[in-house]
């Protein structure tokens, strides 16, 4: 089967000189809308789909991106391998705002989100130690790196529910985890990647300090939209990278794309 890549993340992201046949399409999944319609071409030759996180304009809140909707969309689409794009505030001093890290773990703090594709009738638990598919990952810093920027690979990821940022207490209680960057929307959306047998990466882009630095303002609005502008070449520039690598790449020997063997506990339906 041929490989796809996808790629979840803000605006910026999706404005690629060069995308051929270039198309908005409407997708429909039994969990309702995406986000946004997914812009679908080619790039240097090869399909790939992209779908802003918030929708155009920034309309989803962190708790009300349509998660299921979203990862059903791009499954839908023939995407096999996922990549998110995502704002986050750095929790460690060597993480500096304009850094790209690659996720390798999440603490999941979210509670208000519909976080699997399962329910009554059919019971199934993937397995979720190695949240990220290391072969993708891999693809993603390589990627990253030919952009300039300082790529740091591997990192805990705290999902918060937000929409409001941390206090002080608990930035520095995610620090004393051992945390590296804090966001609001990389869960549920791991997760119902795995669940949907997808190889997925996160590419954090480093937009603030969080609330913790004592040299540092706490983080606002203008500091994670200035920074994620400033950054929006190269990360436009990473994801131009990914189809061509993705090609050329041995492919993910993982289990990925075979989650859900042995996963489901429901017995089958008795005809
Ligand atoms: N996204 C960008 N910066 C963030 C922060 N400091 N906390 C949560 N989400 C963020």
């Amino acid at each position: 089967m041929e490989r796809m890549i996808g790629v979840i993340g803000g605006s910026g992201v999706y404005q690629i000189d060069g995308l051929e046949e270039a198309e908005w399409v409407d997708v429909e999944t039994p969990f309702g809308a995406p986000s946004d319609q997914i812009l679908t071409g080619r790039l240097n030759g090869r399909q790939i789909a992209f779908l802003p996180r918030h929708g155009r304009g920034h309309v989803h809140t962190p708790s009300t991106v349509p998660y299921r909707a979203n990862i059903f969309a791009m499954k839908e689409l023939g995407v096999t391998d996922l990549v998110a794009v995502s704002a986050v505030g750095s929790l460690k001093e060597a993480y500096a705002p304009g850094d790209f890290l690659i996720v390798d773990q999440y603490i999941d703090r979210t509670f208000a989100r519909e976080k699997t594709f399962f329910g009554p009738g059919l019971v199934g638990h993937v397995p979720f130690a190695h949240p990220t598919c290391a072969q993708l990952s891999a693809l993603c810093a390589e990627a990253a790196r030919g952009t300039g920027t300082a790529v740091h690979e591997g990192g805990t990821y705290v999902a918060m529910e937000g929409p409001q940022f941390s206090t002080l207490a608990e930035s520095r209680l995610y620090r004393s985890w051992g945390a590296d960057v804090i966001g609001m929307t990389g869960m549920p959306e791991a997760k119902l990647a795995r669940e949907a047998e997808l190889c997925y990466a996160c590419v954090a882009m480093i937009t603030d300090y969080d609330c913790w630095h004592p040299d540092h303002d706490a983080v606002d609005v203008a500091q994670v939209v200035a920074t994620a502008m400033k950054n929006a070449d190269k990360a436009r520039a990473l994801v131009a990278a990914l189809p061509e690598l993705l090609a050329a790449s041995k492919g993910c020997d993982e289990g990925c794309g075979q989650a859900l063997d042995g996963a489901i506990m429901t017995a089958p339906a008795k005809r």
